[in-house]
């Protein structure tokens, strides 16, 4: 008996909120069991649970085989360069990512030095602020992909109000832009070429 290879598409969404059951944490869900009623094998990774220390600017990382900080963010960076979607999500802190959030960033720095570019056939943006900061929040997102693909990607957004732990899932209108967010993706996904 040998396993069958899983076809289906894979779909990493990373969560740069502390909360657990926070907002980015809510849509992202909502979003992933979508995903999933069309087909894909989805992952989601609270960043905040792994333990992903600051990158130390060696700056020797192209004479080195394997980052010498020792902890998980190799593993978590790998599960990202092998999504087929990536979601980045992260609520908005001082209108801009979570610490949790650019901690990951920073630490693709290994990858960048060797060459490594992220490919993900789509990528899908969340940012939930409960006032301001959205726009830059979702431009410093995609900063960190356009640096990190060797090419353009087709991506989505999903950016709402939302304060309190449960505003998110009381925001109708919120509610359903995940959903379309969810449905964008899941076609986008079909429309992309095999590689
Ligand atoms: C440290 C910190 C900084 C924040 N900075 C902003 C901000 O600049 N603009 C804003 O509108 N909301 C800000 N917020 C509010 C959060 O973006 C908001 O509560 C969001 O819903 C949190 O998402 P989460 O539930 O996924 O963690 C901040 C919250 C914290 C804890």
């Amino acid at each position: 008996m040998h396993a069958t290879r899983d076809e289906r598409p894979y779909v990493v969404a990373l969560v740069g909120s502390p909360r657990l059951r926070g907002n980015c944490s809510f849509l992202v869900d909502l979003a992933l069991a979508d995903l999933e009623r069309q087909g894909a094998r989805c992952e989601k990774l609270m960043l905040g649970e792994f333990d992903i220390r600051p990158c130390q600017g060696h700056e020797d990382c192209d004479s080195r085989s394997a980052c010498p900080r020792d902890d998980d963010a190799a593993a978590v960076i790998e599960k990202a360069y092998a999504a087929d979607a990536l979601l980045l999500a992260t609520p908005v802190y001082y209108e801009d990512v979570s610490a949790q959030m650019k901690l990951f960033i920073d630490r693709n720095v290994f990858f960048n030095y060797h060459d490594r570019r992220l490919d993900p056939k789509v990528v899908g943006y969340v940012a939930v602020a409960a006032e301001t900061g959205l726009q830059e929040t979702i431009a410093a997102l995609k900063r960190f992909v356009a640096l990190s693909c060797g090419a353009a990607v087709r991506s989505f957004e999903l950016t709402g109000f939302a304060d309190k732990a449960g505003d998110a899932a009381a925001n109708a209108p919120l509610v359903a832009e995940a959903h379309r967010f969810a449905e964008q993706l899941g076609a986008a996904l079909r429309e992309a070429p095999d590689s």
